[in-house]
């Protein structure tokens, strides 16, 4: 263990003390079979933000929901300097957390889609999928594919509300997502390429850090075994909250990229 540790980047102590209590409370709240985790208390640890209409550095906001039922929505961010007045593309975002934390409205990923909107020119498109342990797979790639088929459809005027985008009838799109949302952004994309929109065109995936494993280590998880937030008996359990129960890692949505081919995408 201690020599991989000088592997480790070194962080500032602010950080680390927040890594500590963050990964602390992560344990604390979520059951070692992954089973469950204590929403409640994972709340306090998880602010949220709402949605702005009036103009924050530019970038305006709003919460669309999809499918009341399984409180299915999206936040809708678009810089009010561009909208209307110029073409700009989608982009889908998925968060990270393992697939069983954070949300659309966690303060971060709020700031991180306000400055996307405010930095690069795109309408940027936030899902709120589902989390598991409570939902696992498919649940999240359903409800991202779902979002697509929502904006897809040209009865949702809510781009052109937006003062967005393009005057013609087709809508250029990238999906993105860091962590498990990169996972995410990875099998909605392989989908979105097999079906055929009313108006979307798939550009891009944009995978950041995107979450991979397999029941055999990967070079980084054995290089980060103890390592701090992120430490694989972490991420083992937030395969395990995810997958169906008697799934392995070996599961084709988790196997890294080389090792599966086109085919072996998730279908529903
Ligand atoms: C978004 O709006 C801000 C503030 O008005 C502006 O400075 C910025 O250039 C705009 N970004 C893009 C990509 O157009």
């Amino acid at each position: 263990m201690s020599s991989t540790k000088k592997n480790w980047p070194k962080l500032p102590l602010g950080i680390r003390l927040l890594i500590a209590a963050h990964s602390m409370s992560v344990d604390a709240f979520s059951r070692n079979d992954g089973s469950a985790v204590n929403r409640r208390l994972m709340n306090l640890f998880d602010p949220k933000a709402s949605p702005s209409r009036k103009p924050d550095n530019g970038v305006v906001s709003s919460d669309i929901v999809v499918d009341t039922t399984r409180k299915l929505w999206f936040r809708l961010y678009s810089n009010t300097t561009t909208a209307g007045k110029m073409f700009v593309p989608i982009v889908v975002y998925f968060h990270g957390g393992g697939f069983a934390y954070m949300a659309a409205n966690s303060m971060s990923y709020d700031d991180l889609c306000k400055r996307l909107a405010r930095e690069i020119p795109a309408v940027v498109v936030s899902v709120n999928y589902r989390l598991s342990p409570e939902h696992r797979y498919p649940s999240q790639y359903e409800d991202g594919f779902d979002v697509l088929k929502f904006i897809d459809n040209p009865d949702f005027e809510g781009f052109s509300a937006f003062g967005n985008t393009d005057t013609s009838s087709s809508k250029a799109f990238f999906i993105a997502g860091d962590s498990a949302g990169g996972n995410l952004a990875h099998h909605v994309a392989l989908k979105a390429c097999q079906h055929q929109f009313s108006r979307l065109k798939l550009r891009g995936v944009i995978a950041l850090q995107p979450f991979f494993g397999g029941e055999e280590r990967t070079e980084s998880e054995l290089k980060l075994a103890g390592a701090p937030l992120i430490s694989v008996k972490r991420t083992d359990w937030m395969w395990k909250a995810f997958l169906p129960h008697g799934y392995n890692r070996d599961h084709q949505v988790v196997l890294i990229l080389y090792k599966i081919g086109r085919e072996n995408m998730w279908r529903d």
